[in-house]
């Protein structure tokens, strides 16, 4: 291991241990960050006790996802309250991708929120468990024709991605007579300063109809000249895990001067600007975050007075998914051997990237927790990593962390799991979907059951011609 990556602490015993890894490029970071060398860094678990996610783990089993439904609450009531304290018109549209179980669906929904989708699954879900057409908006930069069907016939605003995309759906609805309300995705040519892979606001993404005024004027002229297509709004969502206020500030300097160049060259003025999502959470231990208050304070002013000359102001819509749940998850795994090579110590546990793919896909950061260990800081903790169980070489889940040996059996908790934690896991290598709990108001509730042999098999055909 290189030493100088690590932060020295000098710990009560004089014993000095390099206990947390610094995050090499760690976006939005304030040079306040100052990794913890407390007893709590190895035992906080966020809202819940070690002794409470070792219960619920030997009553349902791990892996198990165990989410806090207080704090998902917690989060949209504050973010909503930054917004509205500094806009007087908004609308927060979840987006559902982060985390689709039902009941957070639902319970999102209850607070006040609309519901941003991607595919018919997820408008289907919304519609399951109560969002009404007129709730929810369909985003996507590679739509169907069915698809579009679908949300036409539904009545879900369509937010556009291209021209071509207008043209899918101007037939759509000449074919089923039915008039639909869009907006059209920008593509503000961005840095949103987070992982390449979750920016998706740059000139090279696929996303978006790139700023130049010609193609944008062109977009919104023929959608306005068409009788089927009624433009509402503009939308622009540059990338996710964001830290910085910048970026949003370049954002929505661009979203308001497209709405200020609409009005003026085809007289259209637009019912709402879409800022997206996007906002960051802290992965690390004393990370400063972005608050929803800072952000709220830093666009909602550039809106106001850029659009002062608008009959009437826009609604101001966003988008958020990671920041209301984030937080609220962990993923308890249990640890099945510990090897220790000349190497690398591996810490083998009984999940893997299908169960949480975020550390393969962005080498991102979740912090680990041995649950119920007692440690002797002083001479315990050695560097791990912690190894899935997939057949995979990069299915690593946490890079040289120190961390107290585990005994086989143990539990070993990821944090910060509840945004595309399960809601990107798959079947592969045959593995089961873990359950999901939330607690809520002290109770506990199963909210999902793991899957069983059935599962995997429910959808496979078997050919006795096929077996010679
Ligand atoms: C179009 C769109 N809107 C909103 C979001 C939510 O982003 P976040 O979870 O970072 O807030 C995403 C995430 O990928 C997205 O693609």
């Amino acid at each position: 291991m290189d030493r100088r990556d690590f932060f020295k602490i000098s710990l009560a015993g004089g014993v000095s241990l390099a206990l947390v890894q610094r995050p090499k490029a760690l976006a939005g970071t304030s040079s306040s960050f100052v990794p913890s060398n407390s007893k709590e860094y190895f035992d906080s678990t966020g809202s819940f006790t070690q002794q409470e996610l070792i219960e619920l783990a030997e009553k349902h089993g791990a892996p198990l996802y165990v989410y806090d439904g207080d704090l998902i609450i917690k989060k949209f009531q504050e973010f909503r309250k930054a917004f509205q304290d500094n806009y007087p018109k908004v609308n927060i549209h979840y987006a559902f991708k982060a985390n689709t179980n039902l009941n957070v669906l639902s319970m999102l929904r209850k607070q006040g929120a609309a519901g941003e989708c991607i595919s018919t699954g997820e408008m289907e879900m919304g519609f399951e468990v109560g969002y009404k057409a007129e709730e929810m908006m369909f985003t996507s930069n590679s739509k169907s024709l069915s698809e579009l069907e679908f949300a036409v016939k539904k009545g879900v605003l369509i937010n556009l991605d291209s021209i071509p995309d207008l043209e899918n759906l101007i037939e759509v609805c000449k074919k089923l007579r039915k008039q639909v309300r869009v907006s059209f995705r920008i593509n503000p040519d961005i840095n949103p300063h987070t992982h390449k892979n979750i920016s998706t606001g740059h000139k090279f993404t696929k996303f978006g109809i790139l700023q130049s005024e010609e193609e944008l004027l062109k977009a919104y002229k023929m959608a306005k000249e068409n009788s089927y297509i009624l433009p509402e709004g503009v939308h622009s969502h540059i990338g996710s895990q964001i830290l910085e206020v910048e970026p949003f500030l370049e954002n929505v300097e661009i979203v308001t001067s497209v709405a200020l160049k609409l009005k003026e060259k085809l007289g259209l003025e637009l019912k709402f600007l879409n800022l997206g999502g996007g906002l960051g959470i802290p992965y690390y231990d004393n990370q400063i975050g972005l608050t929803p208050k800072k952000l709220a304070e830093t666009v909602c002013p550039v809106i106001k007075e850029k659009l002062k000359n608008f009959k009437n102001l826009p609604e101001l819509w966003l988008e958020p998914g990671r920041y209301f749940v984030a937080q609220s998850g962990i993923l308890i795994s249990r640890v099945n051997s510990v090897k220790l090579t000349p190497y690398k110590n591996f810490i083998n546990v009984n999940t893997g990237f299908n169960h949480l793919a975020r550390p393969l896909l962005y080498e991102a950061y979740h912090r680990v927790r041995i649950l119920g260990e007692r440690i002797n800081f002083s001479k315990d903790l050695q560097e791990y990593e912690v190894a899935g169980n997939i057949c995979e070489t990069g299915d690593i889940l946490a890079q040289q962390r120190y961390l107290p040996l585990p005994k086989v059996g143990s539990y070993l908790a990821f944090l910060d799991v509840g945004a595309y934690g399960f809601s990107m896991s798959s079947e592969y290598n045959s593995f089961f979907l873990p359950a999901e709990i939330m607690k809520k108001r002290g109770s506990y509730y199963l909210i999902r059951k793991r899957e069983t042999l059935q599962d995997l098999l429910r959808n496979q055909i078997t050919h006795p011609e096929l077996k010679t």
